[in-house]
């Protein structure tokens, strides 16, 4: 265990160090400093130094603990817990560092992170935050619409507990990856499973999840989000017991495909070609294929995964005939995966305000969004 850690004496400790250094100094002093700009330049100077070799250097935080490229980091002292704490404090969990970074760059992030507002701080073209969040945050419902009915709070109160355990359950995998544990991608087949069962009882473990290791953390948050939206539209409609289940099964493997796609277009920010835009269009059929090959598998999966980005209207993608519709459950996962794709915080993008996305699910009924769909779904998320 103990030779798999960083050496205490690294560079990581050096660039650590000087980036708390300079986070103590902007606490004190304004910009302009002498003393700040000199522990910003010695902090951009390490930093700089330390990505010559590789690029790009993530730090991650797992409990009180920062792993660095997959390693964990030995405790360093007051330095890192300061480090750790200031992260802390402005909801971030992740922060990658990529070769070209400019000291103006660092200097604004930091200065940001020790703002007392949150929602500043935000990814640069060298600087990627990220945060390990699968919460469907209904926080900004109450200043829209009225205060939440009391059943509705009840709803979503059951819904946030539900969110929170299985929160507990990603952090204790990524505490594993951490200790350089063996994890096994069965721990995260299982926490989709029990979510699954949460809404619909079922019991059949879901087994495409075995690839899930190798997708990053989006992929299986969105996955888990999509899952709680889609499931609550079709309970709202009536859907019950075993069917409500398959769709479950349809909303955590919609996205199957993705685990197909290359991770470098997968994640790529900004635009992309027209070929890698194929590429990563092929996800619906990959996936549908992908799950037609399993067993015990719903076969309502196989139809969610090919038709997730089929418009209401028939437009969209794959092409299947110029009269195909997709069906009501593809409906209900094609609002619910937008839905939750403009809410979540990327790495290169930051999340919509819920207003915002209102918006958008209001002006694209009829086109995109089968209209009654839209109207409930808004009825469910506002109350
Ligand atoms: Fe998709
Ligand atoms: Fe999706």
């Amino acid at each position: 265990m103990e030779a798999l850690q960083i050496d205490p004496n690294s560079e990581i400790h050096d660039v650590v160090g000087n980036l708390s250094g300079a986070i103590t100094s902007m606490r004190l002093y304004p910009d302009q400093h002498p003393q700040v700009q000199k522990y910003v330049e010695t902090a951009h100077f390490e930093l700089t130094k330390f990505l010559l070799a590789k690029e790009e250097t993530t730090l991650l935080l797992v409990n009180d603990r920062v792993v660095c490229d997959q390693r964990p980091l030995p405790d360093m002292g007051p330095h890192f817990a300061q480090f750790i704490r200031t992260l802390r404090e402005a909801a971030i969990e992740r922060v990658t560092f990529l070769a070209g970074i400019t000291k103006g760059e660092l200097q604004d992030f930091l200065r940001d992170l020790i703002a007392a507002d949150q929602e500043s701080v935000r990814s640069r073209d060298h600087i990627k935050l990220g945060k390990i969040d699968i919460r469907v945050d209904f926080g900004d419902v109450d200043a829209l619409d009225g205060p939440l009915s009391a059943e509705q709070q009840e709803q979503i109160a059951a819904l946030n507990t539900l969110c929170r355990a299985r929160l507990e359950d990603i952090k204790e995998i990524y505490d594993k990856i951490a200790r350089q544990q063996t994890f096994s991608s069965k721990g995260l087949g299982e926490v989709v499973d029990t979510f699954a069962r949460a809404f619909a009882h079922g019991v059949s473990p879901i087994r495409m999840l075995a690839s899930l290791k190798s997708a990053d953390e989006y992929t299986f948050t969105h996955v888990v989000n999509v899952c709680i939206l889609t499931m609550s539209q079709a309970e709202s409609l009536g859907f019950r017991g075993d069917k409500l289940y398959e769709i479950g099964m349809a909303s955590a493997l919609h996205d199957a495909g993705k685990l197909l796609i290359p991770e470098e277009i997968l994640s790529k920010p900004g635009t992309l070609t027209p070929e890698e835009r194929s590429i990563m269009e092929s996800h619906t059929v990959r996936g549908a294929r992908y799950i037609l090959s399993l067993s015990g598998v719903p076969k309502l999966s196989v139809l969610a995964a090919l038709e997730h980005h089929l418009r209401f209207d028939g437009s969209g993608y794959p092409h299947i005939t110029e009269r195909w519709r997709p069906n009501i459950i593809s409906q209900m996962l094609a609002i619910s995966d937008v839905f939750d794709a403009m809410r979540s915080r990327r790495c290169y993008k930051e999340p919509k305000p819920l207003a915002q996305i209102i918006d958008v699910l209001e002006s694209e009924k009829g086109t995109s969004f089968n209209p009654f769909l839209v109207d409930n779904f808004l009825r469910l998320i506002k109350g």
